[in-house]
């Protein structure tokens, strides 16, 4: 059942109906900028994630403490937005279908198992792993193949911590994500879409930039099911597939690890898949997007940026061709 829809069947009212959306945007532009300008006077300020939605759905909380290191200044999506209009094929291919259906999804008890080329393997509960570095929100854009992208307060953070505490050997050159794959809970395993599970992978020195967000919650509450409970990757400067949900199994490897997509579909989806404006998808253009909740008829689209504006990463790729490596 999608969380905006009261039993009763009748939907709450939206966040901007509440608030006049002017009003309702304004207050949470004002609260980013508090939150910008105490942390730029030295202490962190705990940022409140002002979306009614967000709090209206009665989620758990999940404390973190505003990074401004990363912050977009975008008007975030809106939270009804980010969490009905999802990808999330184990729970079915539209794009409604992982809210309507990822109610079963079981996050407690949750553990991961960080193995491989690694000297201190680990198999952590997930409130452990939660626990092993500070929890900070971080604004990012998050944009999809499919030509439409968000911008979500996301709590996480940065996977290098982990990849520090295992210690990896020198044979270590990928990371390859492993997410859930029951059948009795995630009832989209029943069609062959992609080969269960979904599994996708890093460059080893992708997986350590400090913009690779191991992330666990949103809008300051833990992720709901639909957006990848209760841990998946963020990785803002590549298409939206690259960002694994619900993952079980982190390991370090030797060699360049196979991804659900790029079995798939090899020519269409690349193990990079950095966002790219100048590389077409084969069956659409990358060079601009449709911003989810900024739906119009009159609607400008947005036009792509190269690493989806995050240049930062640039020196991960420099040498490479990357029509070559898309
Ligand atoms: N992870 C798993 N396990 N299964 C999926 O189908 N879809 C991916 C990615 N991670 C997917 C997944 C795609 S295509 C996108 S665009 C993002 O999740 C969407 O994340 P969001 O729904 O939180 O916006």
């Amino acid at each position: 059942m999608p969380l905006y829809r009261r039993p009763n069947g009748i939907d709450l009212p939206f966040s901007s109906e509440i608030t006049p959306r002017e009003v309702f945007e304004s207050r949470r532009g004002f609260m980013r900028q508090l939150a910008v300008g105490a942390a730029g006077a030295g202490g962190l300020l705990e940022l409140s994630t002002g979306d009614a939605w967000a709090q209206a759905s009665g989620a758990q909380k999940l404390a973190a403490k505003a990074n401004p290191a990363y912050v977009v200044m975008d008007k975030a999506t809106p939270f009804k937005d980010a969490t009905t209009y999802n990808n999330f094929y184990e729970f079915g291919t539209e794009k409604t279908d992982p809210a309507e259906n990822a109610g079963t999804l079981k996050t407690r008890p949750w553990t991961i198992a960080i193995e491989g080329e690694v000297k201190k393997p680990l198999t952590l509960d997930i409130d452990s792993l939660l626990k092993l570095a500070p929890l900070e929100e971080r604004i990012y854009r998050l944009r999809c193949v499919e030509g439409w992208s968000m911008v979500i307060p996301w709590i996480g953070y940065s996977l290098s911590a982990l990849i520090k505490k295992v210690e990896p050997t020198g044979n270590a050159k990928y990371v390859e994500f492993t997410t859930l794959a029951d059948n009795r809970q995630m009832p989209g395993l029943r069609a062959p879409v992609l080969e269960w599970p979904y599994i996708e992978g890093l460059r080893m020195d992708e997986a350590m930039h400090p913009l690779a967000l191991l992330g666990f919650g949103m809008y300051g509450q833990v992720l709901p099911n639909q957006n990848g409970a209760p841990v998946r990757m963020v990785l803002p400067w590549k298409y939206g597939f690259k960002s694994a949900k619900s993952i079980v199994k982190i390991r370090f490897l030797k060699e360049q690890p196979r991804t659900a997509w790029n079995i798939a579909a090899a020519r269409e989806y690349g193990f990079y898949s950095n966002v790219n404006p100048d590389v077409d998808h084969p069956r659409w253009s990358q060079a601009t997007e449709r911003r989810i909740g900024e739906d119009g008829f009159f609607t400008k689209k947005r036009k792509t940026l190269m690493f989806n504006g995050y240049n930062e990463v640039a020196p991960l790729y420099a040498g490479m061709d990357l029509k070559k490596f898309f």
